[in-house]
Formats: C-alpha cells, structure tokens, sequence
C-alpha cells in the first residue's frame, strides 16, 4: 500500500505535472520560427563532416557503392544477364546498368552484390557447384563474396566465392567460381580491374556504422553525439536570434537502446537532452523524421542502404509507429512545438504518403492536441500538391525546402539574377501556397549556398539577406540548413560569426 506521504507527494506532482502540461498546451510562441537544423547529428551526412568516415577500413568500399568489373584478360565487363534473375557472364565492352553491382557490405573485405533488378548474385551451391546466378532476393551465405585488393593497386582485385574459390572469366559467356590461382597478371582470368564509381558512394548513417561494424561504431557514434552538437550551442542560437531547432532523428531512435544492427543505441537519450537545453535557452523543437523505416527517397539522409527507394504502404504501420513513440515521449514538454512526419519524400506514390500522413496525424494527436503536425511536401511535386488535402487537418503545416541549387536553371545565373529568384519565383511560390484559414507554410531548409563562382561577401550577404526577407513570409517560419557544417554557407554558426547573416 501506499503511504499517506507519498500519497500527498504524488497529488502535488500530479498538480504539478498538470499545471505544467496546460502551460505547455497553451504557452504562446513566436510564429514565424527562425529556426536551424541540427543536420548530421542524429542522421549522418557524411558530406557535412567526411572525416567522420576516416578511420573506416576500405572506405570506397561502403554500403550501395556501386561497382563494376572488367576481366583483365577478356578485357569484357561482368554483366548480370537481363539486369539479373538470369547468369552471369563477361560479354560487355561497356558497362552501365546490368554491369553494376550494389555493394552490402558484411565486413571490410566481404560483401553482397545487388544487381539491377535488386536481386543478388549467388553461387548456386557450396559444394560442387561453382555456377553464379543473380537471382537472389535475400542474401546469405551463398551470396557473400571477398573482394581482395592488390597491395599496389586496390582497383586490380580477384573475387573469392563462398566456396572458397575465386571467379575466373573463363569465355565470354563462363563464369565460373572454380579458380585456385594466385598471381596478378593480366592474363589471369580471375584478375579484374574493379571501377568504383566515385559518384555513387554514399555516405550517411548505414554507412558510418556498418562501415565502422557495430562494435566501434558505437564509441564513434556517441564521441559524435556528445561533441557535435552542446548545451553552448543552444546558448548561441538564444543569443543570435534563433528560437527554434529543427532535429532531424531516425526510425531507430525510437528503438533505443538496442536498434537493429548495423544503428547504434544511446541517440534516444541525446535527443532527450536536447529537448533538456532547448527549454532552457528558450528554443523551440521540431522533432523531424528524416530517415524513414525503408528509405522514403533513396538518399544518403534518409539512411538507405543502397540508395534504393523502399518506403511504401508496407512501410505505413512502422512509420506511424515511430511517429507514435517520439509524439508519446515527447507532448509534455514545454519545448516540443512541431513534428514532422517525414523529410523530403520523393519517388513516393502520392496516394500511399497521404494515407501515411492521415495516419501519422491521428498518431501525434492521440498525445497533443497543441503541437503542429509537419507534412512535408514530397520533392518530385508541385507546391500545391498536398494544400488542399492538408486543409482538412487542424494545426498542420506543409514544409517546402527552396534551394538555388539542385537544377539546372541555377547553373549559370549571376548574382543578380539569384537575387530575383528569390523576390519574385520564391516570394510568388510562398504567396500561391498562403491562405487564411488553411495550413500554415514552413521553410525547412535553405542555405545561402549557390553556383555563383566568385561572389563578393556583400554579394552573399544580400543573398543570404533577400532569403531571410522572403522567407519570414512563411507563416510557420523558417529553418536554415544547418547549425555546423564543413562548408561555411551551410553553417548558420559560421554565417552568424562572420557577419553574413543578421537576425
Ligand atoms: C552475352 O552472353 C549472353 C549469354 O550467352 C547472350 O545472351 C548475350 O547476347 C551476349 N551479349 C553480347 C553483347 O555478346
Ligand atoms: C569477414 O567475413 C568473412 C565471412 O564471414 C570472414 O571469413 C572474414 O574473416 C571476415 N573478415 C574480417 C576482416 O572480419
Ligand atoms: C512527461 O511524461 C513522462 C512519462 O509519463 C514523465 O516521466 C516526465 O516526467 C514528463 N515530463 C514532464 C516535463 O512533464
């Protein structure tokens, strides 16, 4: 039984918690936010900090890596027949898509091959066989193969088969695991010449940590956690204008402590921290899902493993729950102000993301009645896509990200024609998607990064500065991309320490 006394200290808790919690429901804030992604810190993007990636062993080597291999003696490229579910033989003078190979990497030297169809080559069987198929949907054993690297030139490697033999390009169209041999010449029909192609490496999440292995990257991921981003920071963004945070986190977060591999566990309690100095600086936090269950648009941020888009109705329950669990943890704070139900989907069919984000809605409102709902509008689409179907929720905002980067028409505009962008494409976009009683408007990313060549510092900061304008036209505020960042226009820290920016 109770005691009396905890009794009473639990009633005045409970008053407490619920004076608290009506405070939270009804506590005004500024609108519009001018706010800062935390980019790279609970989601990696190697981009933003490639030296993250340095102590990985074979770091051209990571997961989606694509390859291709050309026999050294035939001088004809692997291919998987058909782009796979067929042989593999060595017939292509060229290589594109059925001669490229996905990597998924098991360890350092051993690897699974995705071919273009998304199956996997295999050896048919262990013992015996030595014939490759590429018609493999879930790799094991039979599908993981050694690449093994000449000491003097890494892009010269032989192919070990699970049955401990390598491949050799026996003719154009045998391709065998049935080679025992171990010299380098060129005219050894198990030498190829591997092309990585420097393009198609990602770098994100899945990477860092199964690139790692999951044992170091624990220790890499949390060094990362505890030191990218402190309490001090928050502190600057209160004393420079900023009043709110948006956090990109991963699906796996909501799994803490014990993820499924190759994620590591502690970010749960990171976040919870953040949410700890946000309230104490006077911050405002929008938990972003940036990285969905699947990968809702093959990026290195949305921690795909390939690069393949896997996101879809089969995905929906997962992601809702992972909406669910962040809207269950995070309500009662006095800090939280909005939650995305998911970054930048793109690829993705229009009709599976809006029953996901009528779903996604039902969840956070099962704990908040006061916190926004963030429905991200899908890249690949109008503006206006989402705007009427988002009307029919309550406290919703669409999010739209305005880069003048990523196409081509910014390619070669100057300053000027930057400049013009901005006031009249930009301002004319926010403008069609603001109405009166419909969902508010929310930047959630923009840098002042562009293709001009040689800008003078007052050329950048008008840019940056016609940006802000514009953009705090957005109801729901706006958010730069990002807090810290190796290239200086993405860091607001920077930008804000160097007087390119006033708030
Ligand atoms: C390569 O070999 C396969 C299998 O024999 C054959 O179907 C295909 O036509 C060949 N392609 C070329 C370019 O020789
Ligand atoms: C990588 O995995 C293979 C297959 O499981 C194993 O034989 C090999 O020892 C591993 N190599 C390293 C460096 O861990
Ligand atoms: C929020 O709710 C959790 C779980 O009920 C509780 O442990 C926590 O103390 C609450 N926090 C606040 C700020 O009310």
């Amino acid at each position: 039984m109770m005691s009396n006394k905890l009794f009473y200290a639990n009633l005045v808790l409970a008053f407490y918690l619920s004076c608290h919690y009506a405070l939270a429901q009804t506590e005004n804030f500024p609108l519009p936010l001018k706010a800062v992604n935390l980019g790279n810190w609970l989601v990696i993007e190697g981009w933003m900090k490639p030296s993250l990636f340095d102590g990985i062993t074979n770091k051209d080597l990571l997961d989606g890596t694509q390859v291709q291999f050309m026999s050294t003696k035939l001088q004809k490229y692997l291919c998987a027949e058909h782009g796979g579910g067929s042989v593999v033989v060595a017939n292509r003078t060229k290589a594109s898509g059925w001669e490229t190979f996905r990597l998924w990497r098991i360890n350092e030297s051993t690897f699974n091959f995705r071919v273009s169809n998304k199956q996997f080559i295999r050896l048919t069987n262990r013992d015996g066989g030595s014939n490759l198929v590429a018609d493999s949907d879930s790799p094991s054993d039979l599908e993981t193969f050694e690449i093994l690297r000449n000491d003097d030139d890494p892009n010269r490697v032989r192919i070990r088969a699970p049955n401990g033999q390598f491949l050799q390009a026996i003719s154009e169209t045998v391709v065998l695991a049935n080679y025992e041999g171990s010299s380098w010449d060129d005219s050894d029909p198990s030498i190829f010449k591997m092309n990585v192609l420097s393009g198609s490496i990602i770098r994100g999440e899945y990477q860092i940590t199964n690139g790692y292995s999951p044992d170091k990257a624990t220790k890499i991921m949390r060094d990362h956690w505890n030191t990218y981003i402190i309490e001090d920071d928050f502190k600057f963004m209160s004393e420079n204008g900023l009043n709110a945070v948006r956090i990109p986190v991963g699906w796996w977060t909501t799994q803490d402590p014990t993820p499924p591999k190759p994620f590591v566990g502690g970010s749960l309690e990171v976040l919870d921290n953040a949410f700890t100095w946000a309230e104490k600086y006077g911050i405002k936090v929008i938990v972003d899902l940036h990285a969905a269950p699947g990968s809702q648009n093959g990026r290195p941020h949305s921690a795909s493993r390939d690069g393949y888009l896997e996101w879809g109705d089969s995905y929906i329950s997962d992601t809702v729950a992972t909406i669910d669990f962040l809207a269950e943890r995070y309500s009662n704070r006095s800090g939280l102000v909005a939650i995305e139900l998911m970054n930048e989907p793109q690829g993705v069919n229009l009709e599976s993301l809006k029953s996901y984000y009528q779903a996604g809605y039902d969840a956070v409102r099962k704990h908040t009645s006061s916190a926004y709902v963030i429905m991200s509008n899908p890249l690949d689409r109008d503006s206006k896509v989402l705007l009427s179907f988002a009307g029919a929720f309550s406290r919703v905002v669409i999010d739209v990200h305005y880069y003048n980067l990523f196409s081509d028409r910014f390619s070669n505009m100057n300053v000027q024609q930057n400049i013009d962008f901005i006031k009249n494409q930009r301002a004319s976009d926010l403008s069609s998607l603001t109405t009166s009683n419909g969902p508010l408007i929310f930047v959630g990313e923009w840098s002042s990064d562009w293709k001009v060549q040689s800008a003078s510092k007052k050329d950048h900061q008008k840019f940056t500065q016609v940006q802000v304008d514009v953009y705090s036209r957005a109801k729901f505020g706006w958010a730069y991309w990002a807090y810290i960042c190796d290239s200086n226009f993405w860091s607001i820290k920077w930008m804000i320490e160097n007087n390119y920016i006033k708030l």
